[in-house]
């Protein structure tokens, strides 16, 4: 009776991590570090938003938004990323979404087939990844495409690089900066070649930006829209994704959006009509209100760049340990995810995820290794006082690491 189609995906990273330390009692005050649920505080206006529009809640809201919440986010994208003013066409051109998670995968069910140019369609997927990327492509019936983002190309995945057979029957690609589990972020010359190669072999680029405005001092991560723009490629294929979860600490709220091609977003908006759940209309507003502040977001960087020092007092210079450039995750190489995970909860209480987790062997890439056997994914979403202990726990496992020179970057 159950398909089959998903059988192809291991059990979720976070029961899997449950089922692997069970067994074993936290050897000291329990610190998650494994999951990435923001903890600064909302902003003030998202309640106020909220209680303001509440009779909203009577009415079954439409599935495209409301033309302030299009607004705002134009408006936003277009001040954000410094688009000529006439880029963006928010009445067809933006599309709510109940956070991104849902409107990743359906944007593949809306715009990918199972076939193209007569072979079997193909997904490209970084790896490691987020995991609702590998469901989208096996909903569809396509072949995923787990392309290896190691240390050798600068933690993402060059698919530039890509042999043309594949390319050629690549209908969606999932592109994550700032990255997670990695923290790496791509320039914008990068994203450019990437929406430039989504245009030469017509297939649909979808930009995973959710981490867009956390980052250190210096200028803000670029993003896949401006970059199509600097490159004068056309927004026909390229879809950027955002969301209000790590930006304004809201990820209970499910407030995202879906921005790119007019034609794309029709072909979204028209699915979504069907089998969509739109967002509710006070939530509509209060995101109207977010995406037109940018004081809260000022203030929760600010929070993030002492957890940054922090990392760095505690870590910098450890072999293992790379500065995240973006994001709120430390993705570090302590030789064996696994044994290191349970290590730091044996020993300290202390609850990371295993690389492994969330990557995935594919035998095209790194002889067909899982590129995240070697890490530990720690997220920095407690306070400073919180996490340094687990940061030190941290450090001295990354102290006590034997690393063969060959094997340091695998
Ligand atoms: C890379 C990435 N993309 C998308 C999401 C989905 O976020 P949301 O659905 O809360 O917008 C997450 C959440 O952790 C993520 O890490």
């Amino acid at each position: 009776m159950i398909p089959r189609r998903f059988s192809d995906l291991p059990e979720y990273a976070f029961p899997r991590l449950r089922a692997l330390l069970e067994r074993h009692p936290p050897g000291g005050d329990p610190l998650a570090m494994s999951i990435g649920e923001p903890r600064h505080p909302m902003p003030a206006l998202m309640h106020e938003a909220l209680t303001r529009h509440a009779e909203g809640y009577a009415k079954y809201p439409p599935i495209d938004g409301t033309p302030g919440f299009r607004e705002a986010v134009g408006t936003w994208l277009t001040r954000r990323f410094a688009l000529p003013a006439d880029t963006i066409d928010p009445d067809r051109m933006v599309l709510p979404l109940n956070g991104t998670r849902e409107g990743l995968f359906m944007a593949v069910m809306a715009l990918a087939g199972r076939q193209k140019n007569g072979q079997r369609a193909a997904v490209l997927i970084p790896n490691p990844f987020y995991q609702c990327y590998a469901a989208a492509a096996l909903a569809v019936g396509a072949e995923p495409i787990f392309v290896a983002a190691t240390e050798e190309n600068g933690w993402l995945p060059d698919y530039t690089s890509l042999p043309e057979d594949l390319l050629a029957r690549t209908v969606f690609a999932f592109y994550c900066s700032p990255s997670n589990p990695q923290g790496a972020v791509a320039s914008r010359e990068q994203l450019g070649r990437i929406a430039a190669l989504a245009e030469n072999y017509d297939f649909v680029i979808g930009f995973d930006e959710c981490y867009s405005e956390i980052y250190p001092d210096g200028p803000p991560p670029p993003g896949g829209m401006e970059a199509a723009v600097a490159e004068g490629v056309s927004l026909d294929h390229v879809l950027v994704f955002n969301s209000l979860s790590k930006r304004s600490n809201a990820p209970g709220l499910r407030s995202g959006f879906v921005a790119g091609g007019a034609g794309l977003i029709a072909a979204m908006t028209r699915l979504r009509s069907y089998a969509g759940a739109p967002s509710p209309l006070p939530v509509l507003h209060a995101a109207e209100a977010m995406w037109r502040d940018e004081a809260h977001v000022q203030a929760n960087r600010a929070l993030y760049h002492e957890k940054y020092a922090l990392a760095d007092a505690v870590m910098g210079g450890l072999p293992g340990y790379t500065a995240p450039r973006g994001g709120f995750f430390l993705w570090l190489d302590v030789g064996d995810g696994e044994a290191a995970t349970v290590r730091l909860w044996c020993e300290h209480g202390v609850r990371v995820l295993p690389g492994a987790y969330l990557g995935r062997g594919d035998p095209r890439f790194i002889d067909g290794k899982n590129p995240g056997t070697r890490f530990i994914r720690a997220a920095l979403v407690e306070s400073p006082e919180t996490l340094r202990p687990g940061l030190e726990a941290i450090a001295g496992l990354l102290r006590s690491t034997e690393r063969k020179p060959a094997e340091a970057t695998a």
